[in-house]
């Protein structure tokens, strides 16, 4: 692993950080990436297109309602790993978290009312795509495919699926952190998704050091200022 001295000095320095994960930041919890090369990644097992797109839920809703729900069920004996807890520590000294993740964990760990931009929603709701009723979920308590009970329309879990856009209010919110970041950390992401992954772009170009930590190399390994491989449980909790 690179030596971690000189990203610990532009977390250290930074007065403006942004911290963006991905599903690689809760590997180490158990909770399974979505890509790559570990046996558990969820799109080589399953089609996102069946599972996560509003096509897939308008074909079959009680499959997709499941798969959501068997998730669900995985996260309720999970728990976050010092990866989240660092993350944490440098949030409750300003840190601003962007996360493409929806499985809730740095906020179990977060410091109590600070803000988390969620870009892709999260598993612990559901809403109405119609009428936007939205509905806590109870990851031990979970309810059933259900109708919305305003519209009728069946309630399907608060993420974002593929093709549906982001909310425009977080996403301003997230471009904004970023153009004013003077340091970003990366955390666990295959970098393949936009937009979330030109939030990388965005921060680089208004010259935020960058730091990044992924157990496999990354399309910004050559755009950061310091890249160390390995699991992130390992590596954030030495750079804070
Ligand atoms: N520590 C650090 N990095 C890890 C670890 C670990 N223990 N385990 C895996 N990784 C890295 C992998 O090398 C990979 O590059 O985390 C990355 C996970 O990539 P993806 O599975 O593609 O997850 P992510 O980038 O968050 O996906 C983006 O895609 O499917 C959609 O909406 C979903 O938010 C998700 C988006």
């Amino acid at each position: 692993m690179t030596d971690p001295t000189q990203a610990r000095d532009i977390l250290t320095h930074a007065r403006r950080l942004v911290i963006f994960t991905g599903a690689g930041v809760s590997a180490d919890s158990g909770v399974p990436t979505f890509r790559g090369a570990s046996a558990d990644a969820l799109w080589g097992k399953y089609d996102p297109y069946q599972l996560a797109s509003p096509q897939g839920f308008a074909a079959d809703p009680k499959l997709v309602y499941d798969w959501y729900n068997w998730r669900r069920s995985q996260l309720a004996l999970i728990q976050p790993n010092p990866a989240h807890q660092a993350i944490a520590k440098l949030q409750s000294r300003g840190a601003t978290i962007i996360t493409q993740n929806v499985d809730g964990l740095h906020e179990r760990v977060g410091p109590p009312g600070a803000t988390i931009l969620r870009l892709h929603g999260t598993i612990a709701a559901d809403r109405c795509s119609i009428c936007d009723h939205a509905e806590e979920i109870d990851l031990h308590h979970l309810p059933a495919l259900r109708p919305c009970p305003r519209c009728g329309e069946y309630l399907r879990p608060a993420v974002v699926w593929f093709g549906e856009s982001l909310d425009p209010d977080i996403w301003h919110a997230a471009e904004s952190a970023c153009r004013a970041a003077d340091a970003m950390l990366i955390v666990g992401t295959s970098g393949e998704v936009y937009p979330a992954a030109g939030l990388v772009r965005l921060a680089a170009s208004n010259r935020a050091k960058i730091v990044l930590v992924n157990l496999d190399p990354s399309p910004f390994d050559d755009m950061v200022d310091a890249a160390l491989h390995g699991r992130a449980a390992d590596i954030v909790p030495q750079l804070v």
